[in-house]
């Protein structure tokens, strides 16, 4: 029942921006009338409170399967985040995803371009001007998730949205009058997944064809820095316009993820820019308006080396940015590749779009969040550690992909570092606990920690590396199965 309730506040606080009345939140669970009548603006997440609270408790799934095998009828249901969404519920029916010639709604437009302000308004006010070109990370999931919205604000920002056929369908894009967008076009560099490309071709050709069009219109080079850029680019290159104007990245087809990911995993590299040159190889697979790809690595670069911040969506409550290792594979690595071509570290923000009207933080302070409330929250940690081998093995993959994120953006503070050693290496009890439960693991963290410290990430000063050599001496004799008990006797 408890979880039926933090479930259920999560999501009245992110349709009404407030907290629920807990006793009227304890009765829909209980199934039973409040006295006081709810307000009228409340009825309708009451109403969705209501409907979930009786989903969640009927087990609609094992009817669904026997229907299933049994070739009787399972009935349709959009898939998706229950937070956005809350017809996802019940469960136990069959999921669609989506209507590829929807995407992005008319809410997911109205919803980006909020969030492209939102990203400018922050960016201005940490002291910079308007930028002229920004890279953005583009996700598949995230853009399923939320029927467009972080595509939609690429397109915001480059002053466009998508043109409909008469049946309402997305058919390509159309720009919106200079006038209506009020601020000049900005020049947008998309990087997407691998993911992205293939379950959405139609936008990623929209996506493409946002952009020539912005290239194309005969404004100002002051209103509109797509334009600027691409006829400067095509004056040096002497190329056709559509050419200077390739601005959406991806893999070669069929293949996936920048593999800095992976280049981080075994350590095996000696200075940041070859994770830039990794990540610049892998994706500088330019997709035109008619989806095909061409691989352009200069192009990529050249284009790399005016932007002015990099940023990417948060748009999931169940992960963080260094939950898993493809956030760096992604975002780092694009903001790694910046600064082999700018010479400079640009700004790299983080749009959490999680909860009520969102929020963009600097990367450091997203990491800061995240690292206070995970994995120095002993109600986080400790509930990882129940289970068991895996949760050793995620606390390894929170602090690996934390050196992830200073390799590529160098925006770690080093406390993180020393809050990682003092609870998990340095602290006997829970060194032996660690050890015991994943041995491998264990040592694996320990051994990141110093090399985050080879690599000059921080700097613990000398008792403490002593201390964090000795225990992964320790680490390793007991990963080799000799005790040092044994050895003293
Ligand atoms: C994606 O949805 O595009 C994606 C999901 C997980 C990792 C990387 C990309
Ligand atoms: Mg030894």
């Amino acid at each position: 029942r408890d979880a039926r309730i933090e479930l259920l506040t999560e999501i009245y606080r992110s349709h009404a921006g407030k907290e629920p009345d807990a006793e009227r939140l304890q009765n829909v669970v209980d199934g039973l009338e409040t006295d006081d009548p709810v307000a009228e603006e409340d009825a309708e997440t009451w109403a969705v409170l209501q409907r979930l609270a009786e989903s969640l408790t009927a087990d609609s799934e094992l009817e669904s399967l026997i229907a299933a095998l049994d070739g009787r009828f399972v009935r349709p249901a959009p898939g998706g985040d229950l937070l956005n969404n809350p017809d996802v519920m019940p469960t136990g029916r069959n999921i669609h995803g989506f209507d590829p010639f929807r995407l992005p709604s008319q809410y997911a437009l109205m919803d980006g371009s909020r969030q492209a302000e939102q990203l400018l308004e922050r960016h201005l006010n940490e002291g910079n001007g308007l930028p002229e070109t920004v890279a953005l990370v583009l996700w598949g999931t995230d853009n399923l998730k939320t029927e467009g919205a972080p595509l939609s604000q690429a397109l915001s920002l480059m002053g466009a949205k998508p043109r409909l056929d008469s049946y309402g369908r997305v058919c390509g894009a159309e720009l919106i009058p200079l006038q209506e967008l009020g601020r000049p076009r900005i020049d947008v560099v998309m990087t997407l997944s691998g993911i992205f490309r293939d379950l959405l071709p139609l936008q990623t050709r929209l996506l493409a064809e946002a952009a020539f069009m912005a290239a194309s219109a005969e404004e100002p080079e002051e209103q509109n820095f797509v334009r600027k850029h691409a006829l400067a680019y095509q004056r040096e290159h002497d190329c056709d316009l559509e050419a200077a104007t390739l601005r959406v990245f991806s893999n070669a087809e069929g293949a996936y993820g920048s593999n800095v990911n992976l280049m981080i995993d075994n350590g095996l590299w000696h200075e940041e820019d070859e994770l830039a040159e990794t990540f610049t190889r892998r994706k500088c697979f330019a997709y035109d308006h008619k989806g095909r790809p061409a691989q352009k690595p200069e192009l990529l670069e050249e284009i790399l080396s005016g932007v002015e911040l990099a940023y990417q969506n948060l748009d999931s409550v169940e992960l963080g940015v260094t939950s898993v290792d493809h956030y760096f594979d992604t975002l780092g690595g694009i903001s790694r590749a910046i600064r082999r071509s700018t010479g400079d570290d640009v700004p790299v923000y983080i749009s959490d779009q999680t909860s009520g009207d969102g929020k963009v933080r600097t990367l450091s302070e997203q990491l800061s969040l995240e690292t206070r409330s995970r994995m120095l929250n002993p109600k986080w940690h400790e509930s990882i550690l129940s289970h068991g081998y895996e949760g050793v093995r995620e606390i390894e993959a929170h602090i690996t992909n934390t050196v992830g994120w200073s390799a590529t953006t160098g925006q770690v503070d080093p406390w993180i570092y020393e809050r990682f050693s003092e609870t998990f290496v340095l602290d006997k009890e829970m060194r032996e606990r660690l050890s015991k439960l994943n041995p491998a693991a264990s040592l694996k963290l320990a051994n990141r920690l110093l090399e985050a410290h080879d690599r000059n990430y921080w700097s613990p000063n000398g008792s403490t590396l002593d201390a964090l050599h000795d225990a992964v001496e320790e680490l390793e004799d007991s990963l080799e199965g000799i005790s040092t008990n044994e050895v003293a006797a």
